[in-house]
């Protein structure tokens, strides 16, 4: 779930997520009009925090705090956390000493943490960092404008309620760092699968789905806003489930697809994350049977051994994920997968190791996201199972991963050349405003050059000439009848 993020340029890390995190604003945002209260915010985590900071926006902003990109501006400084690994949570920490700066230089600036970490630390935070003026966790946004008004007033305060009905679906977000072409739509919230190396379900609670209505709502509005491409968020987008309180009818994922899709040919539909468990036939038809639902499944196999997929509680093994990897591809053969590994879990022996290493072979994965494993307190397997492979084993197999999965890559990307893909354009190449980037329908990127009279949302045709392990580039060429 980790890709497109907004980054922080100069954070040095290729593999894992945290590399890509925290930048805030499109330049349309930068203004500050003097008298106006403003907020800062950066992002961290995965899509759904993202996609949270611009409910967030959207709350403040009726709070008549408007948002800057300028951290020193700033009347209120937010930062909304991660804690899915340790390493989530050193960021957030190294943040905050860098707030506390622009604190001690501008008395009166208010600081507040939001998100997973603030869920899992709740009013300790308040001990823990004395900068921190309010704590407020993934469900309590609302709350937002009564505890920044206390935090004004001085009076630190703390809202970490998880609720079990709200999907936030009235509010329209703010679109933060937004290139006017893709969007995230959040679907749900929370997470019912207690995966036993996961935080998640503490952090952000039970599994509650939202009006398909108002998420058909949300992404017409952005196709008439220019959108040309929505992403449906969940921790497990397959489960979603939907009841009209009216009609009683119910809307399953497939079915919700159908939906969106249905809003314009020209508006494409990703998702993302599926579950390997609940994905159906349904889904995958539904995908075949709608050109402009995205044929590309992030579908996270976390292990190849089905004696740690046990342990891991991820309700499926070796055979069954196989068998779904088999079933996609015969269903749609130019469907991309990507996935998500831990490495070193608790008791992971080398051979188990391998199996993990010859999955990545098997499924043929366009890009996986992968860690070594990182035990999380409060976690069934922080209770229950031992940490005990050593780190600098952890390493050694996430290497070995990694450099599978980049020739795998590499290998497919290869494939390629020579084919022609419709592509979304998305913007400018990060190196040439001479070149356009975009993507295929297989979410593999693309840089080609520019041509008279195109802008980003338009969709052209591109043959493929050359490939890396990330990138495919192309020229443009006449659609194919
Ligand atoms: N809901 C998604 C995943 C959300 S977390 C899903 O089920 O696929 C994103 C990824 O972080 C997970 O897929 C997993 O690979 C990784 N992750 C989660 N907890 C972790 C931990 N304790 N240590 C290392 N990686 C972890
Ligand atoms: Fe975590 Fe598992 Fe839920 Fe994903 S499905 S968020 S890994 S508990
Ligand atoms: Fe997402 Fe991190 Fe929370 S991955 S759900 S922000 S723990």
């Amino acid at each position: 779930m980790y890709n497109d993020n907004p980054t922080i340029a100069g954070l040095d890390n290729k593999v894992v997520d945290e590399s890509k995190q925290g930048q805030v604003f499109g330049a349309e945002f930068a203004v500050k009009k003097p008298g106006d209260k403003h907020f800062y915010i950066e992002s961290y985590g995965c899509q759904m925090n993202f996609s949270d900071s611009e409910i967030v926006a959207s709350i403040l902003g009726e709070a008549g705090y408007g948002p800057t990109r300028d951290m020193e501006a700033a009347d209120l400084i937010l930062i909304n956390t991660c804690s899915i690994r340790e390493k989530a949570e050193d960021t957030v920490r190294k943040r905050l000493r860098v707030f506390d700066k622009v604190k001690q230089r501008k008395p009166g600036t208010m600081v507040g943490v939001l998100g997973c970490m603030a869920e899992r630390l709740k009013a300790k935070f308040l001990d823990e960092e004395k900068l921190v003026d309010i704590v407020v966790g993934p469900d309590a946004y609302r709350d937002l404008p009564g505890l920044v008004a206390g935090a004004e007033e001085g009076e630190k305060g703390v809202n970490v309620f998880l609720s079990r009905e709200e999907t936030y679906a009235d509010i329209s977000p703010v679109r933060l760092q937004s290139n006017g072409v893709t969007a995230f739509i959040s679907i749900m919230r929370g997470c019912d699968n207690m995966c036993s190396f996961c935080v998640v379900p503490y952090t952000r609670g039970r599994e509650r789905s939202r009006s398909a209505f108002s998420i058909v709502a949300e992404a017409t509005d952005l196709f008439d806003k220019g959108f040309r491409e929505v992403t449906l968020l969940g921790q497990n987008v397959d489960s979603y489930k939907w009841t009209n309180p009216e009609t009683e009818d119910t809307v399953n994922f497939a079915e919700l697809l159908a939906m969106t899709a249905a809003v314009d040919p020209d508006l494409r539909i990703r998702f993302s994350t599926s579950h390997p468990k609940d994905i159906t036939d349904d889904v995958l038809y539904a995908m075949r049977d709608h050109e402009n639902v995205c044929k590309y499944i992030h579908l996270p196999v976390q292990s190849g051994n089905s004696r740690i997929l046990d342990l891991m509680n991820r309700t499926y093994d070796r055979e069954w994920y196989k068998a779904k990897i088999d079933r996609i591809y015969e269903i749609m053969p130019d469907c991309a997968i990507s996935s998500d590994i831990i490495t070193g879990f608790c008791t992971e022996t080398e051979e188990e190791h391998q199996d993990t290493v010859s999955m990545v072979d098997y499924a043929q994965y366009s890009m996986s996201y992968m860690f070594f494993y990182s035990e999380r307190p409060g976690t069934p397997a922080a209770r229950k199972l031992e940490d005990d492979v050593p780190l600098e084993v952890k390493k050694r197999r996430l290497t070995e991963i990694i450099e599978l999965q980049t020739s795998i890559a590499r290998k497919l990307n290869a494939e390629q050349v020579g084919k022609t893909f419709k592509v979304l354009i998305e913007g400018d190449s990060k190196k040439s405003d001479q070149e356009w980037k975009g993507r295929t329908t297989q979410n593999r990127m693309v840089i080609f050059p520019k041509l008279e009279g195109q802008k980003p949302g338009d969709y052209v045709t591109v043959n493929i000439h050359d490939s890396t392990s990330a990138t495919l580039f192309g020229t443009q060429v006449e659609p194919q009848k």
